[in-house]
């Protein structure tokens, strides 16, 4: 059985992986945030040393946007600086290491799915400090290092501690306060459910795959609108939703207009992600159930 030492337990996807690395004879080995800080280098290096992983998995990220915006150095300190003292850390131990990133590196302006060879281009600062972590990493440990690239991920009850819940989440809990809910509808996304990526995630480090950059999110795309239309249909929410244009901004922050993902590599490997409307599907079943 493979040992993963993983960063962020606590985290949508991370307690997804931990969920299912044992179907897929895993052993994770997680601790809390002040145990394994990822930015504390001596302190993962002395993880690393005691229990010997074969994979460090960092589902960590300083990911709330306008944060970012305000925090400058803390978005590059997590995303950037944390990620390459990782790769480092993983490279001089023989660990293979991997990390996620964002659809966010990104401008939008293709108008279809980005596969993983497309031009980035970030436009914020959160994209910008994920993409400076993709360089990083990939550059110092370029022959141990997968890169994944994922899109507008929700799961778990409580959803991201980070963002305080996820879409799906504040979206319901907007129904219940307000007639009429807005939402934009010029965004393209992927929604990912993080069950879903956790498992895809996993069926690649069981594979033949390289290193490199990897795209995994439920396969499709819609608009936040469309999505929103989804889970309302799902929780029988019957409220009035106005499609709206925000010219690509939110909170005064730009965002890509287009910025869904094709598992262009996953994919050629033989890894499906279901359908978003899929994976939306069984998480309301998991919210209803709970
Ligand atoms: N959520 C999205 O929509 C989305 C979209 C695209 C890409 N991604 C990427 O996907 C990855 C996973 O996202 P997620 O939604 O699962 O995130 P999440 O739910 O917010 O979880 C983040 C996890 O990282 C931990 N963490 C934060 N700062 C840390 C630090 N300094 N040291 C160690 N752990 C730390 C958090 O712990 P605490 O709870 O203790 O703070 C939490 O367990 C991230 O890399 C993110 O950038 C996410």
């Amino acid at each position: 059985m493979k040992k993963i030492l993983l960063i962020g337990q606590t985290g949508q996807l991370g307690a997804e992986l931990i969920k299912e690395g044992a179907s897929f004879d895993f052993e994770i080995i997680s601790f809390e945030k002040n145990n394994l800080n990822v930015n504390d280098r001596l302190q993962i290096e002395k993880k690393i040393i005691e229990i010997k992983p074969d994979v460090l998995i960092n589902t960590s990220a300083y990911h709330v946007l306008s944060q970012c915006e305000q925090n400058p150095d803390k978005a590059m300190l997590t995303n950037f600086i944390a990620v390459r003292n990782l790769a480092e850390l993983c490279r001089d131990n023989n660990v293979v290491f991997v990390t996620y990133s964002t659809d966010y590196v990104f401008d939008g302006q293709k108008g279809l799915a980005y596969e993983e060879s497309d031009l980035s281009n970030p436009l914020q600062v959160y994209g910008f400090s994920k993409l400076a972590g993709e360089y990083a990493a990939l550059s110092i440990f370029p022959e141990g290092t997968f890169v994944i690239r994922t899109n507008g991920v929700y799961g778990g009850k409580n959803g991201s501690p980070e963002k305080n819940g996820n879409f799906v989440l504040n979206i319901i809990k907007e129904a219940n306060n307000k007639e009429l809910i807005e939402v934009s509808a010029e965004q393209i996304v992927s929604p990912t459910y993080a069950s879903d990526l956790s498992v895809a995630s996993l069926k690649l480090l069981n594979s033949q795959a390289l290193p490199g950059i990897y795209h995994l999110v439920n396969e499709g795309s819609c608009s936040w609108y469309e999505f929103t239309q989804e889970i309302y249909k799902l929780n029988g929410i019957k409220k009035l939703l106005k499609p709206i244009d925000r010219g690509g901004l939110s909170g005064g922050i730009k965002r890509p207009k287009f910025s869904a993902l094709q598992n262009t590599k996953a994919k050629a490997l033989g890894i499906i992600l279901p359908s978003w409307q899929d994976g939306l599907n069984r998480y309301v079943t998991f919210l209803k159930n709970f």
